[in-house]
């Protein structure tokens, strides 16, 4: 079968013993912002540590989608109850359903620029309006060998992820740098329904 997640499903249990708790508390504060018991999606979830674990325990009604067997069964482990789906971002439905949030955790990168533009065009369309979206991507467009896989990675950059979000119905987003050092995009779908 074709592994659709860029690499991590053959290397799921070393990715899985050195994820720290980077980028915990930009989640965290995130999840404020959302109406007590949002809906979020988490695309490329992993194994939900530390990521969906803290929204769920923010209140969050957290989705996982992931790639990876591997990693989705650790999700599934750490949220039971949680819907969830192996499948690769690019071909996912969200469930055919819409959120309040959606996260993006070290994903967007590992894809081509082609899928990353068609992946936040989609989340807008499964975003409520109002709804946030939360990815993480270097602020500076830049290509990079993931050290885990080996595979390239590539950043669109500043300018063309406030592009796509524009194009996304998306508001500018604001750019923060987590306790690790990694740019965070937050994003705000307009609340106007787009056609
Ligand atoms: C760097 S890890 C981040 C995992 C998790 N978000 C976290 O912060 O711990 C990237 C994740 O994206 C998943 N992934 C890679 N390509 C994917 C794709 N095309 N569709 C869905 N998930 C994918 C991998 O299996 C892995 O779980």
């Amino acid at each position: 079968m074709t592994d659709r997640s860029n690499g991590y499903d053959p290397v799921a249990d070393r990715f899985a013993a050195i994820r720290s708790d980077i980028g915990v508390e930009v989640v965290r504060d995130w999840a404020r912002t959302l109406p007590a018991g949002a809906g979020v999606v988490d695309i490329g979830c992993g194994t939900g540590w530390p990521v969906a674990t803290t929204l769920a325990d923010a209140g969050c009604a957290v989705a996982g989608i992931d790639a990876s067997p591997t990693l989705l069964a650790a999700f599934r482990r750490a949220l039971p109850g949680a819907d969830t789906a192996c499948e690769a971002a690019e071909d996912s439905d969200f469930f055919g359903r819409r959120f309040d949030g959606a996260v993006a955790i070290g994903l967007l990168f590992l894809l081509s620029e082609a899928a990353q533009a068609a992946l936040i065009a989609r989340v807008g369309r499964a975003l409520h309006p109002g709804g946030r979206f939360l990815f993480t991507a270097p602020r500076h467009a830049v290509t990079w060998h993931d050290t885990l896989t080996g595979r390239v990675s590539r950043s669109l950059g500043e300018g063309g992820y406030r592009t796509l979000l524009a194009d996304a119905g998306f508001h500018p987003p604001r750019i923060i740098a987590d306790n690790g050092g990694n740019d965070c995009f937050t994003a705000v779908a307009a609340s106007t329904e787009r056609a």
